[in-house]
């Protein structure tokens, strides 16, 4: 395929500054010449040691988790897409669904999120996805479609195609229920035909979307085997390194 494939970790709430530290050698210890490339998304305390230690590593790239959509001032205890970059991040996950749920995350303000990333010249991962009432309800389609045309129909084709989309189903995610491998194809096939409804095939074409939710070594492969699934978004299986690097040489 064109597109980049792409495994990221999200190691969200966990990991104390050594144990990041040891994690992320033993990811670089087990990483396999792989056309992947991985990322590691860690809690803003690692970032800056986190660089400094992958930094000959041509495939392996750093992620914040969250970042704040103004430039700077006073807004106690947020960190800006400037400070991000200034520490070495190329991504950012954005709207993850624990945003969204806990923080009162909506898709206009990550709509704002994503210009700050992307002024700062890194790249948005934005997360999106269905609770279990709407997937039981059948309306998965028209909820993640009104979730992708709010945070991204703004930017340009040129913008839009720096973006990684990511779709966690909100039932899928920690809890061990995944996605089946068609359910995860069609909802990324419908995402990727929005993209070319309003941006064209060739840049629908080029863009990665990744799935996210209960991805473990044992099930890695036969979602990442389908057409439009480029890789996966880790959250639990991202803490230990034998797992997560399973998972990135399950293309
Ligand atoms: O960002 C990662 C997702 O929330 C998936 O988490 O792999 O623990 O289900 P999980």
């Amino acid at each position: 395929t064109k597109r980049k494939q792409i495994v990221a970790g999200n190691w969200k709430m966990n990991m104390d500054y050594e144990q990041g530290r040891d994690l992320t050698k033993a990811v670089i210890d087990g990483l396999q010449p792989s056309d992947a490339l991985v990322i590691l998304g860690t809690p803003f305390i690692h970032l800056r040691n986190v660089a400094s230690i992958i930094k000959d590593i041509s495939n392996l790239k750093l992620a914040a988790q969250n970042c704040h959509q103004e430039e700077s001032g006073a807004y106690t205890g947020e960190v800006s897409a400037s400070m991000l970059k200034s520490c070495g991040v190329e991504y950012v996950i954005l709207g993850h669904s624990e945003r969204r749920e806990y923080f009162g995350e909506k898709d206009e303000l990550i709509a704002k999120k994503i210009d700050a990333v992307l002024g700062q010249g890194m790249e948005p991962i934005y997360c999106c996805g269905e609770k279990l009432d709407v997937r039981e309800s059948g309306k998965q389609n028209e909820l993640v479609a009104e979730q992708v045309k709010t945070a991204l129909f703004h930017l340009s084709a040129e913008d839009l195609q720096k973006v990684v989309i990511a779709y966690e189903p909100v039932w899928a995610i920690g809890t061990g229920k995944t996605a089946s491998p068609a359910q995860a194809q069609e909802m990324h096939a419908h995402i990727r035909s929005l993209i070319r409804d309003q941006y064209g095939a060739e840049i629908a074409d080029s863009i990665t979307i990744l799935y996210g939710g209960s991805v473990k070594p044992g099930n890695a492969k036969e979602l990442f085997a389908n057409p439009d699934v480029d890789g996966g978004l880790i959250g639990g299986a991202s803490l230990k390194a034998a797992d997560f690097n399973a998972i990135v040489d399950s293309f």
